[in-house]
This record gives structure tokens, sequence and C-alpha cells, in this order.
């Protein structure tokens, strides 16, 4: 695929829209070549128009990430990297009770395998070293009513720190940002009581915008930041603070 030799190159997984638009944005004003991994082709398509209209240099790669094989074929395509953003997620609320087997699959299919996968395709290239920056979710820590997606982000965690021991001596630093409550269409799509207890957690008594993860996305892909491996970064407003029950 075509890509300017002079820039280097930043792949970011579910960059068609969301939080994953806003670091494809941010990447790109950063100087990188992107490569948005997503299966929204349309809206991907129109977000790779609109940005090389600006002077920027990106591409798209249609992928599902639920389909491994597919996956691991597309990561034999790609150029080499110097930054991979695993941001791509699923979210559903479900109570405890009412999950099945089929439930957790689907979640750590996208959420996990994929981000395990995909890595390992990109790490065995980054030859000259690298960075990749996996997005978790405070909910790493706990929370009600979406048991399957908790379980995906702490193992995201733990992957994003044992990925980190075993980089790091090629030169490839591996870190986390767990967002908060972020105003994106993975939020619009819950219902409204749903929507609403998640703002009145928030201390900040509002949502992210994606912009706000984008710029912590962007400080840990940096070939100037240094000496930073397995950390997971919390970009949640503070709801992480304190001790629970409101203390
Ligand atoms: N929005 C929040 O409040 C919030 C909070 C914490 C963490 N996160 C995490 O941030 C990341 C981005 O979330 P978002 O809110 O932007 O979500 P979103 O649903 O708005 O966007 C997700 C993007 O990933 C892509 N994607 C999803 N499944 C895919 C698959 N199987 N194959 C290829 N692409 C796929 C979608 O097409 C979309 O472009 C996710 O990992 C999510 O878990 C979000």
């Amino acid at each position: 695929m075509a890509t300017p030799q002079d820039k280097p190159i930043a792949l970011v997984t579910g960059g068609a829209r969301g939080i994953g638009r806003a670091i494809v944005e941010r990447l790109c004003a950063d100087g990188f070549a992107v490569g948005i991994l997503d299966r929204e082709a349309e809206i991907a398509a129109a977000l790779v128009a609109e940005l090389t209209a600006q002077g920027h240099s990106l591409f798209f790669e249609p992928v599902d990430l639920a389909d491994h094989a597919g996956l691991a074929a597309l990561a034999e395509r790609l150029p080499v990297a110097q930054v991979l953003v695993n941001n791509a997620g699923i979210f559903e609320n479900k109570p405890f009770f009412d999950l099945a087997a089929s439930d957790f699959g689907r979640m750590m299919d996208v959420n996990v395998t994929a981000l395990f996968l995909l890595s390992q395709a990109v790490a065995r290239r980054m030859e000259r070293g690298g960075r990749i920056v996996n997005i978790a979710s405070r909910t790493f820590l706990g929370a009600r009513n979406h048991a399957h997606y908790v379980a995906s982000k702490a193992a995201v965690v733990g992957l994003t720190r044992a990925m980190a021991m075993e980089l790091l001596p090629r030169g490839i630093a591996v870190n986390a940002v767990a967002p908060g409550g972020v105003a994106t269409e993975m939020v619009a799509k819950q219902s409204e009581e749903a929507r609403a207890a998640l703002l009145a957690q928030q201390p900040t008594g509002a949502l992210a915008a994606p912009e706000d993860i984008a710029n912590a996305v962007a400080f840990l892909a940096s070939p100037r930041t240094n000496f930073i491996y397995g950390q997971v970064l919390l970009v949640d407003g503070g709801k992480s603070l304190g001790g629970g029950m409101g203390g």
C-alpha cells in the first residue's frame, strides 16, 4: 500500500469514529502517516478523504477484529509501523446472571485476543523500536452490569504490563490509557438510565471529550516520551480517586 517514506507510521484500530477518530486526527497533526484499521469502511473512507484534503497522509484497511484469520492476513500486508494504538473495543451492558459464555467469547475476541494478535504481528516487525498504546478502561477497577467488559479491560491491563516487560529489550514501550466516560457513540447507544448513572458518577459533571483521551495517547506514542513502560494512565476526570462508597 502507498505510504509516504518520510513520515513515521502509526496504526490505529477503531480509528473511524469516537476516541479512535480523535487519536487519528491528533497523530496526523503530530506528523504521523496514519493507518486506520476498522470495520466501518464508509465512515473511515470519508475521514481519510477529509484529512487527506487537509494535507495529511492516511490509509484505511477494512478489518473485522473478531475474524482472527483475516486479521493475521492483514497484519502481513501492513507497512512497518513506529506506533500501534489498540483502540477498537466493544461494550455491552448485561447483568452478571444474564451473561453466557458466548457473551464472554465475543467480548474477549475483539477487546483482548485481537489486541494481542495485532500487537504480536506489528511488534515482530518493529525492528527499530516503537510505541504501543492500548486503550483499556477505568472499569478494569470494577463496575456493575458488564462483568465481561470489565474482565476484558483488566486483561488489557495485564497484557500491557506483560508486553511491556517482553518488548522493552526490543526498544518498544507499551503503555495503556484507561478512560472514564467519554462522549462517543459507545455511550450514546446506552439507555437513558445508564447514561444518567454514568454522568452522576463523574466528579467533573461531564464526560470526557474524545480529544482528552487522544492527548494522553499522543503523549505515550511520542518518540520524545521515554522511560515509561507498562503504565496505565487513568484519564477519568477524577472518578477513580477516593475510597469508594462516596468516600
Ligand atoms: N466511550 C467511553 O466512555 C469509553 C470509556 C472507556 C474506554 N473506552 C474504550 O475506548 C475505545 C474506543 O471506544 P469509543 O467510545 O470510541 O467506541 P465507539 O463504539 O464509538 O468506536 C469504536 C470503533 O471501533 C471499531 N470497532 C469495533 N469493533 C470492531 C471490530 N470487531 N473490528 C473492527 N473495528 C471495530 C468501530 O467500528 C468504531 O470505529 C474502546 O476500546 C472502548 O472500550 C471507551
